[in-house]
């Protein structure tokens, strides 16, 4: 897997950069790296509440992640002493995570980015990785990654103790219950299928539906 941590004080990336940094995107074919602008994949809420402008957007999947809500939220779906619980990646072989990729547009791409580091603030760093399209393009692109070195990560828990902690967490950006369901339904649209999304969001409307 060719994925790097990218320290956000840095400049934007350069194509000479991400052409030294991440090879080809599978051995016979050159990655691409775009012009037009940094690539940024969004695979929780970035896909169902963008919230900056971009140039263009396409559904993509990254390779060798899978997506869970380990990650906990004190600034978004929870509040300090009770953290609701968002995604974040795990590193897994042979498993693909399905989300979407936005194009900055150049002129605005630092503001947008400030603005993207400010919002993921809560513990997720930079990633410099590659992202494949459906056409079998793949270019070179930034995701948001929360890991356990950050202090708000809550890591793995019984499956109906993540879903009690969903269904009762609220914090400014609204319920965590909204997080996940309109993750959810964003992956339906985009045709993907996530098992830990799917059960754990059966796990939450069972509870709600228990007298
Ligand atoms: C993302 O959406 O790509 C990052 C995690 C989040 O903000 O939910």
């Amino acid at each position: 897997m060719h994925a790097t941590r990218v320290d956000r004080r840095r400049t934007p990336i350069t194509p000479s950069q991400t052409a030294r940094q991440n090879g080809p995107a599978t051995p016979d074919e050159p990655l691409r790296v775009s012009t037009g602008g940094t690539w940024i994949f969004g695979y929780g809420s970035l896909i169902w509440r963008t919230g900056f402008p971009y140039a263009e957007s396409r559904p993509a999947r990254i390779n060798g992640w899978s997506r869970r809500f380990w990650q906990g939220s004190t600034d978004h779906r929870g509040v300090p002493g009770a953290p609701g619980r968002v995604v974040t990646l795990i590193e897994s072989a042979n498993v693909e995570c399905r989300g979407r990729a936005y194009r900055l547009e150049r002129r605005i791409e630092e503001e947008v980015l400030a603005q993207l580091d400010h919002r993921e603030k809560g513990g997720y760093e930079r990633v410099r990785l590659p992202l494949y399209f459906d056409d079998g393009s793949a270019v070179e692109g930034l995701m948001y990654h929360a890991t356990p070195a950050n202090p708000n990560y809550l890591g793995d828990a019984p499956l109906e103790e993540i879903a009690g902690q969903v269904l009762t967490s609220h914090g400014p950006s609204g319920p965590n219950l909204e997080y996940l369901l309109r993750l959810h339904d964003a992956l339906r649209e985009l045709d993907a299928h996530d098992p830990h999304v799917e059960a754990l969001t059966d796990a939450v409307l069972r509870m709600q539906s228990e007298p």
